[in-house]
């Protein structure tokens, strides 16, 4: 086996996507080197903790512009040198200059099928829209909001009966299955980004990404590889 790579996790709130890539960084060969929070009272900061993991909080708040925030957060990020870098929840904007020192090697999952509803409030969005599918987005972060290419998708039915919450935790359910995925192929070095498009063990992802299949319940990191 490859040696593992290091990742830090940048969060603004639960976590529970940090704890997933926790619980499964043996398995993925990944070894988490660094938790970033902009927001001190952040629960992934206490599950980071209890792994043993150093964090460390830049607070947004503390800034005079977004510049001056990226430019910490860099440092903060840096420090515990990456090979990738893993948005998992993370609610601030970040500046181009963030995002191209970070190209090719940052990620970040979103509650939505990608290019659908980027930004805030996806599943009242889709809701609101009536869309019968809904789902969330792995992908490799560019200067676009919400806009880099797509790594992979998993999609959720969407019910008559669901609500705002109850979509949200059945797209989640799916994202703690999506994220390690893509971690995975990244850390056996068969995920890159080159002018902007995904390849997987050397193809061009279509523009969703992989799919992940409604049914499965990925234990291991090869199953959606085909
Ligand atoms: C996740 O559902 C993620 O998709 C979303 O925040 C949640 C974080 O949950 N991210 C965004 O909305 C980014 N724009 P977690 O803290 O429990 O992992």
């Amino acid at each position: 086996m490859k040696k593992p790579i290091n990742v830090v996790v940048v969060i603004s709130g639960s976590g529970s996507n940090l704890q997933t890539l926790i619980d499964q960084a043996a398995a993925i060969n990944i070894n988490i080197t660094g938790v970033i929070s902009n927001i001190a009272s952040a629960y992934g900061l206490t599950r980071a903790a209890q792994a043993n993991i150093p964090t460390q909080v830049v607070d947004h708040t503390q800034f005079s512009d977004r510049t001056a925030f990226d430019t910490a957060l860099m440092v903060a990020i840096d420090s515990y040198q990456p090979d990738l870098v893993v948005l998992a929840g993370f609610m601030r904007i970040l500046t181009p200059a963030l995002t191209k020192h970070y190209t090719g090697r940052m990620l970040n999952i979103h509650p939505s099928l990608l290019p659908k509803y980027r930004g805030l409030h996806t599943h009242k969005r889709a809701l609101e829209a009536g869309d019968k599918e809904h789902g969330a987005t792995v992908h490799f972060v560019t200067e676009e909001l919400d806009g880099g290419p797509n790594v992979i998708q998993a999609i959720v039915p969407v019910a008559d009966s669901d609500t705002e919450a109850s979509l949200m935790e059945k797209v989640q359910e799916k994202e703690h299955k999506i994220y390690p995925q893509a971690v995975a192929w990244f850390a056996e070095g068969n995920l890159k980004m080159e002018h902007n498009k995904a390849f997987l063990m050397g193809e061009m992802l279509p523009p969703t990404g992989k799919r992940l299949p409604n049914d499965s319940s990925l234990a291991g990191t090869k199953q959606a590889n085909n």
